[in-house]
């Protein structure tokens, strides 16, 4: 026997042999993985803006629906305020052919999906479009599953620059590799295109969506009256840490303008929706808005508080029962901050700007960086007439320190942390902006009494001078 055979035949070479085979398969398997589930970059590095049709139109989608809303998008002014998306959401699509392919409803499209996306194109816009992660869509239309790759390749075709991809129709699917699976589809077909997220939250995609997909709902669905949009707003507090450019928490599409709400809700519903850096998806009949709906959606100062390059989530400062102070870091040290007056009463709020001013949030959290609530607990911001209660230095929902990081055992003590901050700002750093009343204050006193109606909010701009 040869020395080769005799070695082959030894135990070393039957245990070191599979060994190496493992080896050389793992490490295939990792590269293969790291490769996987690595969402396109540079997309949606502000939150994403456009037009989607579900919240208004439900199944009721065609192509004439869809080519109007683009050009009722151009005519209204919202492309140039930034709304640049026009997605068709579900009922598009009816079946597949003896291919797979996935096919759409002739009667309603009848020059196909693509004629729609070239038309939305030539507009200088861009088209999105729905599926679903399971085997049926929420309609019960086709869902992606067992299909993602052949769908990927479909959509590039099309000219997809967005894809809303539901839960519906999922069963004992894993929600993280379901969507990883189409993610690296998408990947795979080589155009970039947005992925927007559809679990509702179920399965915390905050917690593992960043790589995978560029935005991702955190709730259920939104419905068009206040209770529904003031709750899934409260859901929203936890999460400011894990939103940032490229990766946006998605608390639904706006209901602005559809008729559930008094205009002072749908401010407030806009208000909140740009404090929480989300994406601004328009749900309304474009056709047919009324000058109040117009001047929500276009408001450009407060559009700019969303799009703000920073990417920063707003972080609820301060809360009671009746008020909330929201506050949003902003590129250049500037800052947005809102009050919510969430009751249905008109309320006189005292509002010290000295104090709002002074607020230092660098992080993504507060991190025990503000100033110490003045002796007395006077200019407890919002609150009118409050003492102050023990612990209302620590704004709400936030540990007293080190909050901004996550999972930070032994955070630094504010002194540690001090040399590292730049010189702290003060009112007379600023200018306020009144966003909603387009006007700078003027202040005589650092704290004023303002009213505020039922379900309202008031949005200062701290602009630097
Ligand atoms: C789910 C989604 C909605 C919408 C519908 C369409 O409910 O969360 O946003 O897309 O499906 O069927």
């Amino acid at each position: 026997m040869s020395i080769v055979n005799r070695f082959i035949l030894s135990p070393y070479f039957q245990i070191i042999y599979p060994m190496k085979k493992l080896l050389f398969l793992s490490v295939a398997a990792l590269i293969a993985l790291s490769a996987a589930g690595q969402k396109f970059d540079n997309l949606a590095l502000t939150p994403p803006m456009g037009w989607n049709s579900w919240n208004k139109f439900h199944c009721d989608v065609s192509e004439a629906l869809i080519m109007k809303a683009a050009d009722a998008l151009i005519s209204a002014g919202m492309k140039d305020a930034g709304y640049d998306y026009i997605v068709i959401d579900d009922c598009w699509q009816v079946s597949r052919d003896e291919n797979g392919e996935i096919v759409c409803d002739p009667e309603r499209f009848p020059h196909g999906i693509k004629y729609v996306a070239d038309y939305v194109h030539s507009k200088g816009l861009k088209f999105g479009i729905y599926s679903s992660a399971g085997t049926v869509t929420c309609q019960r239309r086709p869902g992606g599953f067992g299909h993602e790759y052949q769908d990927a390749r479909t959509y590039a075709r099309y000219g997809v620059d967005y894809l809303k991809y539901d839960w519906c129709g999922s069963t004992s699917q894993d929600a993280k590799s379901s969507y990883t699976n189409m993610s690296t589809a998408l990947r795979t077909a080589g155009r970039p295109i947005v992925f927007s997220i559809c679990e509702w939250g179920s399965n915390k995609p905050w917690e593992w969506a960043g790589t995978v997909g560029h935005l991702w709902r955190t709730t259920g669905d939104i419905s068009d009256n206040w209770n529904s949009m003031i709750d899934i707003f409260e859901k929203q507090k936890d999460l400011s840490r894990y939103a940032g450019p490229g990766r946006w928490n998605d608390p639904d599409m706006l209901e602005v303008g559809n008729g559930g709400m008094t205009t002072e809700e749908y401010r407030t519903h806009f208000s909140l929706w740009c404090m929480l850096a989300s994406p601004l998806m328009a749900g309304n009949d474009l056709e047919n808005m009324t000058p109040e709906t117009k001047s929500i959606l276009l408001n450009k100062e407060m559009i700019a508080i969303d799009q703000d390059t920073l990417g920063r989530q707003a972080i609820c400062y301060r809360e009671n029962a009746d008020y909330q102070i929201w506050v949003k870091t902003l590129a250049n040290n500037e800052k947005a901050v809102c009050l919510l007056n969430k009751s249905d009463e008109k309320k006189s709020v005292l509002v010290d700007f000295e104090l709002l001013a002074g607020i230092r949030s660098f992080g993504r959290g507060f991190g025990g960086m503000m100033p110490a609530p003045p002796a007395g607990g006077a200019g407890m911001p919002g609150m009118p007439g409050a003492p102050a209660a023990p612990g209302m230095g620590t704004p709400a929902g936030q540990r007293p320190q080190g909050a901004g990081t996550p999972g930070a055992a032994n955070p630094p003590t504010a002194t540690q942390q001090r040399p590292r901050m730049p010189a702290p700002l003060t009112l007379k750093d600023y200018t306020v902006r009144d966003v909603w009343e387009h006007k700078d204050l003027t202040l005589k006193e650092t704290s004023v009494y303002v009213e505020m109606l039922p379900h309202s909010v008031k949005v200062y701009r701290f602009v630097r001078k």
